[in-house]
């Protein structure tokens, strides 16, 4: 719902900005001169105007907040297709922060490269979160949610955040979906 709104949000104002840069572009033109220069001039203030409107990696995991609190909640109302749907926006989420960010400076000097964690993440807890839901097995689901939480948490301290503690989510993040497998 919230990447949503996001996603028209940005959509729009990027539309604003090609129409904004198309009449930019031509006026350049009718102008005459060299059109070359200032043309890489004006695309590069461009993509640093696109940067500046880009969500941040914030954002991205926040939407996995959401997907992954939910995921939690519709496996124990056993509703697997929905909990499938959670899980691929889960992984989905994860990736899209960090191709947003695939390398981030540590307070403490030096980097660290969240591609090859999340990799890490991919091929153990979500992949057994995925064989669980698709075993509609809700003990290895939860088993399997709770190593997901337990990798998730390691990459916020090898990020320099372990204050970012994750927990069992007391009520699912959504007000909209109905959790439950049938409507009655
Ligand atoms: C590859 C590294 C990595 C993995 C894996 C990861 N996170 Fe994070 N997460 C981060 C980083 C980095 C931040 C801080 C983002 C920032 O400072 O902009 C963060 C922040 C968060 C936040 C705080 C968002 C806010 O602003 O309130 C939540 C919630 C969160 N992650 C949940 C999760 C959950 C749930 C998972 C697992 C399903 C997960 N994360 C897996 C790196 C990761």
């Amino acid at each position: 719902m919230k990447s949503g709104l996001l996603a028209i949000a940005s959509l729009s104002l990027l539309a604003g900005i090609g129409v904004v840069s198309v009449v930019h572009t031509k006026s350049a033109h009718a102008q005459g001169g060299s059109a070359a220069q200032p043309d890489i001039a004006s695309l590069r203030e461009e993509v640093e105007t696109l940067k500046r409107l880009l969500p941040d990696q914030a954002h991205a995991v926040a939407d996995v907040d959401y997907h992954f609190a939910n995921l939690w909640f519709a496996a124990q109302n056993a509703n697997w297709p929905l909990a499938e749907f959670y899980l691929n926006e889960t992984r989905a989420h994860l990736n899209w922060a960090v191709r947003m960010r695939p390398v981030r400076k540590l307070a403490s000097s030096g980097e660290i490269d969240l591609r090859p964690i999340l990799q890490g993440v991919e091929s153990s807890g979500l992949s057994d979160a995925r064989a669980s839901i698709n075993k509609r097995d809700l003990k290895a689901f939860e088993l399997a949610y709770r190593g997901t939480m337990l990798q998730c948490y390691g990459c916020h301290i090898a990020s320099g955040k372990p204050y970012l503690r994750l927990r069992i989510p007391e009520t699912p993040a959504t007000r909209m979906i109905d959790l439950r497998g049938k409507a009655d």
